[in-house]
């Protein structure tokens, strides 16, 4: 037997106290910190509107809009990519405004009106902004469709609206649309296939206009 160097004595001490650690349950100092303790659940009651339905739900006062449409209601149409607002697959309509669903929570949502992709158009009647990225192949895996096309609706009325962005050159003109104003207020919504060209045809269609 070979004698033990100090550098493969002191790896072999890190992995038994870890390992002993572990069997005692004392290890949670780094996967812990993360953990949320099943005993500390706080419920609360939440009354919305889903896609014109009225919902009530009980949920767990840390549960995101983003789950309670999709683990609560099963409305999987609502994607969750990042989980941390950077991506917007989990964009909908919270009162007519886009919101990253992953970022807020549910109970914040009484009384207000939640539209998912699935209140937007079905498959028999498609909402335009639906068609028009299904005619310029605005998508490829799909992924991140549901939350451009909701990001996009709710865009176009915000250019409607007069709502300048951070590339409106003039504050005191009407805003006009245009594929610079469209690529900056769809900048939230990430396409990882890069399908951002058809994307921005599609919404150029539904405004009347080309990018
Ligand atoms: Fe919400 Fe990415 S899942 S922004
Ligand atoms: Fe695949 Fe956008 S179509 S991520």
């Amino acid at each position: 037997m070979h004698d033990l160097g100090p550098l493969e004595l002191s790896r072999r001490t890190l992995l038994a106290g870890a390992s002993a650690a572990t069997a005692a349950g004392t290890v949670p100092a780094i996967a812990g910190a993360q953990a949320v303790p099943d005993d500390g659940a706080v419920m609360a009651s939440v009354s919305f509107s889903v896609n014109g339905q009225p919902r009530t739900l009980k949920l767990d006062t840390r549960v995101s809009l983003l789950d309670a449409l999709r683990e609560h209601l099963q409305l999987t149409g609502t994607k969750k990519g990042c989980d941390h607002g950077q991506c917007g697959a989990c964009t909908v309509l919270v009162d007519g405004r886009r919101i990253n669903s992953c970022l807020s929570l549910a109970v914040m949502h009484e009384g207000d009106a939640v539209t998912t992709i699935e209140g937007l158009g079905t498959p028999d009647a498609l909402h335009p902004m639906q068609a028009a990225f299904v005619r310029h192949d605005g998508y490829q895996c799909g992924y991140c469709t549901p939350g451009q096309i909701c990001s996009a609706v709710a865009m176009l009325a915000e250019i409607e609206a007069g709502v300048p962005s951070h590339v409106t050159a003039d504050l005191d003109a009407p805003v006009t649309f245009s594929g610079a104003e469209v690529r900056e207020r769809m900048s939230g919504n990430i396409c990882r296939c890069g399908a951002y060209s058809n994307i921005v045809e599609a919404i150029a269609e539904v405004a009347g206009r080309r990018a």
